[in-house]
């Protein structure tokens, strides 16, 4: 049995004939040790999928299907079950590490809360705990940083004590948004380092939101790609970045600088925006964007396998095997 099992999730805004899905019909699983990658442009519906795991939509989305962890249904949970699995079982790395932390209070008392509240230790229990956890993910002059607020660190720092609280409670299952997006390289490659150390410690199950492919090719097993709202490939990350099915995901690879900066390759971007939510076409959603549409995309593609634990949802997808330039 996975660790997270999400079955034909559904995300919607607002109820009733009005109601618009954000996030139509996904599903996926993580196990433990397993790292796996949501990737997509913004907009798509990486957010409020790892939002919905955590009960923690915003107000006016509603999520519906199932969401099983450890065998338990957490749609079904109320508030009070969903605060107990929350940063004790299930670690959440906020994709804005500033907003995820509290301004006024000091990083040890932060990270000592959720040991506090979840465990039941005493006071001066939880800051060695918590002194114990700023060494383990490589805070410079830890003893120091039990008693600083988040403003006078760097945003690496900042980021690193909100993995430590992620991990305060050595949780089974880490959720990261887009952890590194608003850290330099050098920052960045530090904090990846530390998480697949992490992982590789603890065999905790990792969900890891990106739209960096460079990411998501270094730290994940596999890979969903998301677009409007739904899942248009999935399979292992090494299969998907060497030979992408769905002309979305070999659009978007296409876009990579590393991999466009040959002598005669220019990169590309691929045009349009994402649809809004309000403005989703019937049919494939990526059809204002895709060079191969045809009359037959103003359906929905179902998502169909493409080999061993790979699915895409093309209705093109026998000519995209076949070469032909998208
Ligand atoms: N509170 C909300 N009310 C209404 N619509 C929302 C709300 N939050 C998000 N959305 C919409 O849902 C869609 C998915 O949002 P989400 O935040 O999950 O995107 P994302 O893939 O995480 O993007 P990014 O890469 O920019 O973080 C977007 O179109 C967004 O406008
Ligand atoms: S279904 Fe049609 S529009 Fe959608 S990706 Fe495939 S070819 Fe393009
Ligand atoms: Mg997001």
């Amino acid at each position: 049995m996975p660790l997270l099992d999400v079955q034909n999730l559904f995300i919607r805004i607002g109820r009733g004939e009005s109601a618009i899905d954000v996030v139509r019909d996904i599903s996926f699983s993580v196990g433990s040790g397993e790292i796996v990658g949501i990737l997509g442009e913004s907009g798509c519906g990486k957010s409020l999928t790892a939002f919905s795991v955590l009960g923690l939509l915003p107000q006016g989305l509603s999520a519906a299907g199932q969401i099983k962890f450890d065998g338990r249904d957490l749609l079904s949970l109320g508030e009070q079950d969903l605060c107990a699995l929350r940063g004790n079982r299930i670690g959440m790395i906020f994709q804005e590490p500033a907003t995820a932390l509290n301004p006024v209070q000091t990083v040890g008392d932060q990270i000592a809360e959720p040991l506090r509240l979840h465990t039941g230790m005493g006071k001066r229990e939880a800051r060695a705990e918590t002194l114990h956890l700023l060494e383990r993910i490589h805070l410079p002059n830890p003893r120091a940083a039990l008693d600083v607020y988040p403003h006078q660190m760097s945003g690496g720092q900042r980021q690193r004590v909100v993995i430590a609280m992620a991990l305060a409670c050595r949780p089974s299952l880490l959720i990261a948004d887009e952890p590194t997006t608003a850290l330099d390289t050098t920052v960045q490659r530090q904090i990846l380092d530390l998480l697949l150390d992490l992982v590789d410690e603890t065999k905790s199950g990792l969900l890891l939101i990106t739209h960096d492919i460079g990411v998501m090719a270094e730290m994940t097993e596999r890979v969903l790609v998301m677009y409007g709202g739904v899942i248009v490939e999935s399979g292992p990350t090494e299969k998907i970045i060497t030979d992408p099915a769905h002309p979305y995901t070999r659009a978007l690879l296409r876009a990579v600088p590393q991999r466009a900066l040959g002598y005669d390759t220019w990169l590309e971007s691929i045009p349009g925006t994402v649809p809004a939510p309000s403005e989703r076409l019937r049919g494939c959603l990526f059809r204002s964007r895709c060079s191969l549409a045809g009359p037959e995309c103003e359906v929905q593609p179902d998502l169909i396998p493409r080999g061993p634990d790979r699915v895409a949802a093309c209705w093109r997808l026998p000519q995209v095997d076949g070469s032909v330039p998208a």
